[in-house]
C-alpha cells in the first residue's frame, strides 16, 4: 500500500499530526518534494515536535524515513534538525533514515539569492521563507545544480562550488549584497557533507524493495497544492510539486504503485507570504481573523510570522481534489470554529458580476474574485477530543457533511485537537480501511 498525503490549500492544513496518526499503521514515510520551507507540529503527550525537512514519521522509533531525489536538502538544516530532535530523545540513524543520492543540495549561494530575489521583487516579492528553495530548484532545472551523490566526491564538489559561486556572486553584487567565498563555503559545507554520507541511498530502488517485501509507504507532501509550481496561484508559490503527479517523479515510484491519496482540508483557510486570496478576511472581517488566528494558533511554526486567515473555499479546494484524485480528505481544526455564531463557506466566484466555474489561472484574475459565500449556523460548543462522529453537536455534523458534499470527496477524519487522540475516523469510509489494513 503506498498512500500520498498533501495539503489541499495553501499550506500548514496540519498534516504533521495526520502524518504522525498513519505513520503508526506504515512502515515508511517519504517526502519527495520541497526543502526546510516546511513546517510541521506534532504533538506527542507533552512533547511538541517541530519538522522541517524530516519527515513526520521519524519520531516513530521503528520507521524507517526517507528524503526523495524531489527534495532540495541544506545540510546544516537537516543536522540541525537532526540534533534537536536527538536532543527530545530520538535517535536518527542512517539505519532509519535514508537520503536519496539524486536529491539537490541548498548551498549558502542560494539562500543569499533569496534574499536578493525578494529585494530585487520588492513590491511584487513572493514572500518566500527565504531559504533558498527557489534559487537551488532554479539550479536543478538549469542543470547546474549540486546533487548529494556529487557532492560526495570533493573535487566535484569544488569545481561545481566554484563555477556557480562565480555566476552567483554577479547577482548578489549587482543589488550591493556581499560576495561570497568559496572557501569559505566549501569549509562549512565538506564536513557537513562527510556526516550525510552514511545516509545517502538509491531511495528509489529502496522503496521498490520495500514494496515487494509488502511493507506500507505513506508519500508524505510539503507545502500544499495551492503552492505548486505548476498547479498553484503562480507566481506565488513555492518551486517544486506537492500535488500528487510529483509524487511519483520525486520519490521515483511507478504512478500506478501510488494505491491512494488523501487529501488535507482544514475548515477555514490561511496563507502565509504574498499573493492571492479570495476568502481572506480583511477590514470588517479583521476581528474575526484574529480570533482564527489565536484559537487556531495561526502563526509558522519555523518562522512565527502570522497566517493571513480566511473563510473555508470549496472552488479551490474542488480544484485540488480534482488536480490530485483525492479519495478521503482529513478535515482539520474543527475545534478552532467552536465559538463562532456564524460560519461562511465560499461555493463560487464572481468576476465583474460573471459566475467563474473554473480555478483562475492568473493570479490577477484571482485578486480580483468576488466569493460567493453561503452562510452556516455555527454550533458554539465545545467540540475538542470529541472521537465519535455522532457525539459532534449536530450543526457541527452538518457543517462537515455540507464541505464534503462541496468538494465531492468524502471526509474519512476529522482532528478535533492537536493530540494524537482527538480524532474522529468516520465508518466505512476509505479512510477507515487504510487505517484498518
Ligand atoms: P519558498 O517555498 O520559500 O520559495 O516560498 C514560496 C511560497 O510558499 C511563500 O509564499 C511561502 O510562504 C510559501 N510556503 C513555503 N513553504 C510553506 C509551508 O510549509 N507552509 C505554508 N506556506 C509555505
Amino acid at each position: 500500500m503506498i498512500i500520498v498525503i498533501i495539503g489541499a490549500q495553501w499550506g500548514d492544513e496540519g498534516k504533521g499530526k495526520v502524518v504522525d496518526l498513519l505513520a503508526d499503521r506504515f512502515d515508511i514515510v517519504s517526502r519527495y518534494q520541497g526543502g526546510h520551507n516546511a513546517g510541521h507540529s506534532v504533538y506527542v503527550g507533552d512533547r511538541a515536535f517541530v519538522l522541517r525537512l524530516l519527515p513526520s514519521g521519524i519520531i516513530h522509533p521503528d520507521k524507517t524515513c526517507v528524503l526523495g531525489n524531489g527534495m532540495v536538502i541544506d545540510p546544516k538544516a537537516f543536522f540541525e534538525e537532526v540534533d534537536q530532535i536527538a536532543q527530545q530523545g530520538i535517535d536518527v540513524t542512517p539505519e532509519r533514515l535514508k537520503v536519496s543520492s539524486r536529491a539537490h543540495l541548498i548551498m549558502p549561494y542560494h539562500r543569499a539569492l533569496d534574499h536578493t530575489s525578494e529585494e530585487r521583487l520588492g513590491n511584487e516579492k513572493i514572500g518566500t521563507t527565504l531559504r533558498g528553495i527557489g534559487p537551488a530548484y532554479e539550479d536543478k532545472a538549469g542543470r547546474r545544480g549540486i546533487r548529494v551523490a556529487d557532492a560526495l566526491s570533493p573535487d566535484i564538489l569544488k569545481l561545481r562550488v566554484e563555477r556557480n559561486l562565480e555566476e552567483a556572486n554577479r547577482i548578489i553584487a549587482l543589488f550591493g549584497n556581499q560576495p561570497l567565498r568559496a572557501d569559505e563555503i566549501l569549509e562549512e559545507i565538506t564536513p557537513l557533507i562527510e556526516r550525510l554520507r552514511p545516509f545517502v541511498a538509491e531511495t528509489s530502488h529502496f522503496l521498490s524493495e520495500a514494496k515487494k517485501a509488502g511493507k506500507k509507504i505513506l508519500l508524505e507532501g510539503a507545502q500544499a497544492t495551492l503552492l505548486d509550481v505548476d498547479h498553484g496561484t503562480y507566481p506565488y508559490v513555492t518551486s517544486s510539486n506537492p500535488t500528487a503527479g510529483g509524487a511519483s517523479v520525486g520519490a521515483g515510484i511507478p504512478p500506478h504503485h501510488i494505491t491512494g491519496v488523501l487529501g488535507i482540508v482544514r475548515t477555514y483557510a490561511t496563507r502565509v507570504g504574498e499573493g492571492p486570496f479570495p476568502t481572506e478576511m480583511l477590514d470588517e472581517e479583521e476581528s474575526m481573523a484574529n480570533l482564527i488566528r489565536e484559537r487556531g494558533n495561526e502563526y509558522g511554526s519555523v518562522t512565527r510570522r502570522p497566517r493571513r486567515c480566511g473563510w473555508f473555499d470549496a472552488v479551490a479546494t474542488r480544484y485540488a481534489a480534482e488536480l490530485n484524485g483525492f479519495d478521503s480528505i482529513a478535515l482539520t481544526k474543527l475545534d478552532v470554529l467552536d465559538a463562532l455564531e456564524e460560519i461562511k463557506v465560499c461555493i463560487g466566484y464572481e468576476i465583474a458580476g460573471e459566475r467563474v466555474d473554473t480555478f483562475p489561472a492568473v493570479s490577477y484574475d484571482l485578486s480580483q474574485i468576488k466569493p460567493v459565500y453561503e452562510t452556516l449556523a455555527g454550533w458554539q460548543s465545545n467540540t475538542v477530543g470529541v472521537t465519535q462522529f455522532d457525539k459532534l453537536p449536530e450543526l457541527a455534523q452538518k457543517y462537515v457533511r455540507f464541505l464534503s458534499d462541496q468538494i465531492g470527496v468524502e471526509i474519512g477524519l476529522i482532528s478535533t485537537g492537536p493530540e494524537r487522540d482527538q480524532t474522529v475516523i468516520l465508518k466505512d469510509s476509505v479512510m477507515e480501511g487504510w487505517f484498518s489494513e
